[in-house]
């Protein structure tokens, strides 16, 4: 049965989507059953993913408002994962979903469905601490936060862990943070590696993944070819953390 992890953070631009389709692809490459899941109106993960949210009928905005059966929205990626896409629509669940019952577990109930069906869920946040956030905390085992390695970033993650801490004491008791994912680390800069520093004393009791990812302009270029970051002609070092979080989360999950 799945483990289900989200990668959330309600700074913009910090990594969630690279991060989890990138952790995503690498867990599939360890022979692992992975689906990911987009919670972003944005769709930057289904465009990542190689398809076009526009174009789709089927989204998980359907299996939130139109009880559309998971398995019926989701879609296979070449790189070996599953994918349950988003659009633009999913902007106006929050929304609909405000007066519906049991507002906070519909995710919940999605992940339910299909996750005999994979070893791992992946779900991507939109940078915001709204209700879709909210779901997909409810829904999780555990919380994965990138977390860019500038000194704004860290500050934002402390309203994060408050809604964490929330959803635990009212939603979700099993919920973790699984560790903080320092991103976009530009090993040149003092600056970069003092914010390592301050995630260490600010965080003392949170895990601080060893992986860190460095900065490249590969991800971008990755993400606009729609091709994982490890398929790029010249290696990224920043890509090989993605690998080693990958090998972390099979272990856990073997020692489990
Ligand atoms: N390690 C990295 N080095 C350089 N650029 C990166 C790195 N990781 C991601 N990027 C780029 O930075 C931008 C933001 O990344 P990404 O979309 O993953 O962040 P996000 O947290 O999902 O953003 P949003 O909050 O808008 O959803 C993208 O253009 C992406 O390609
Ligand atoms: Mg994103």
């Amino acid at each position: 049965m799945a483990v289900v992890y989200v990668l959330a953070n309600q700074k913009g631009g910090v990594g969630k989507t690279t991060s989890t389709y990138n952790l995503g692809v690498a867990l599939a490459d360890l022979g692992q059953r992975v689906l990911l899941v987009d919670l972003d109106p944005q769709g930057g993960l289904t465009f990542c993913a190689g398809y076009d949210p526009e174009d789709l009928e089927r989204t998980i905005y359907h299996c939130l408002l139109r009880n559309v059966p998971a398995r019926e929205a989701v879609l296979k990626n070449n790189y070996g994962v599953h994918l349950l896409p988003a659009n633009i629509d999913l902007s106006i669940a929050e929304f609909q979903l405000i007066n519906a019952p049991a507002r906070e577990r519909r995710i919940t109930k999605i992940v339910n469905e299909v996750r005999e069906e994979y070893d791992f869920i992946l779900m991507d946040c939109q940078p915001s601490l709204g209700l879709l956030t909210m779901n997909a905390l409810a829904a999780a085992d555990r919380v994965i936060v990138p977390v860019s390695c500038e000194y704004l970033s860290v500050r934002g993650t402390t309203a994060l862990l408050k809604l964490i801490y929330k959803v635990k004491g009212q939603l979700n008791s099993k919920l973790e943070v699984a560790g903080l994912l320092p991103t976009m680390f530009d090993s040149r800069t003092r600056h970069a590696r003092q914010i390592l520093q301050t995630l260490r004393d600010e965080f003392p009791r949170l895990h601080l993944y060893p992986y860190v990812v460095t900065r490249s302009i590969r991800f971008a270029e990755a993400a606009a070819e729609r091709i994982p970051v490890f398929e790029t002609k010249i290696q990224v070092p920043g890509a090989l953390a993605y690998r080693e979080l990958a090998r972390d989360l099979v272990r856990r999950k073997e020692d489990e």
